[in-house]
């Protein structure tokens, strides 16, 4: 990652979460990540999920070091049984799931005619039908206790899109639809569930965007990285504790009442 694209970590006096259980997909890295320490810094257990093995259990690690119980488990949430046997993993160790945060994700893309099917197809795989595979697994559980709230990580790119971001855009659309209509399905059982959508923050997969976009710009990959921060509003990119925070608004008690919102955490980049 370049230097300036070092995420900043952050603490939180509040303490919302105490024997809470969070399920985080994504947890090794960027906003995943933040989201599992945020929860385990606000006093909940939590349940690491991602591909990424040595870095997940380097997050895991890290949530342990607020006192709280956190495992790492490997799950490609693209992949039913995966998902199945983790959330079965999960209520094995503490009988109940009270968050889940679907924020596993990739970023392809390419012009039209470039982007091949395979490629279409994988993207889907997880950014749609890897949040589709975790809300159906968790949802049960919560309906059951009456309470929860699930959190699916979309995008700007779901309310808005730019050239050559087709399956990504595609898919983080897909976020939305898909959490309204869990959202209406869970609504009388006492479940939230509501979609955050970032603007540009500092993570591996803006890099890999940047990576892919710049050389079609005529940009390198630091000058992309500038534009895109300075084409915000607020001229600079989001930290993924920025994300995270909302993440803990939509699982805490001052959000019971919202439920099947697709929420910008942006700087202002789709009012722009
Ligand atoms: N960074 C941004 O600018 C940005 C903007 C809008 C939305 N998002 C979304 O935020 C979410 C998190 O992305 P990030 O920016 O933190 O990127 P990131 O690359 O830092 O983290 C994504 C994590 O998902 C994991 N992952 C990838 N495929 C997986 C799979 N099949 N199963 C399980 N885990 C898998 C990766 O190993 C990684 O740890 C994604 O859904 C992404 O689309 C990111």
């Amino acid at each position: 990652m370049t230097d300036h694209l070092q995420p900043v970590e952050h603490e939180t006096s509040l303490r919302r979460f105490t024997g809470h259980v969070a399920v985080i997909t994504g947890a090794a890295g960027g906003i995943g990540r933040a989201c599992a320490l945020r929860f385990a810094q606000e006093g909940a257990n939590v349940a690491c999920l991602d591909v990424n093995d040595v870095a997940n259990d380097a997050s895991a690690e890290a949530c342990r070091r607020y006192g709280r119980q956190a495992i790492s488990l490997h799950c490609d949430v693209s992949a039913p049984d995966d998902v199945n046997e983790s959330i079965a993993q999960v209520m094995h160790r503490w009988g109940h799931v009270d968050i889940l945060v679907a924020a596993a994700g990739i970023y392809t893309g390419g012009l039209l005619g470039e982007v091949t099917l395979q490629q279409w197809q994988r993207l889907l795989d997880i950014n749609l039908t890897g949040v589709f595979l975790c809300n159906r697994a968790v949802a049960p559980i919560m309906m059951q206790r009456r309470s929860g709230s699930i959190i699916n990580i979309s995008s700007m790119s779901g309310k808005t899109s730019w050239a050559g971001t087709h399956e990504y855009s595609a898919s983080k659309s897909g976020v939305i639809g898909l959490t309204r209509s869990v959202a209406m399905e869970l609504a009388p059982y006492g479940v939230t569930v509501n979609a955050v959508c970032p603007g540009n923050t500092k993570t591996e997969l803006v890099l890999a965007a940047a990576r892919q976009n710049a050389p079609r710009e005529g940009l390198t990959v630091a000058e992309w990285l500038e534009r895109r921060a300075s084409d915000c509003p607020m001229k600079r990119m989001a930290e993924p504790w920025e994300i995270a925070g909302l993440c803990a608004f939509l699982a805490s008690e001052d959000a019971r009442y919202i439920t099947g919102q697709s929420i910008e955490v942006d700087g202002g980049m789709v009012m722009s």
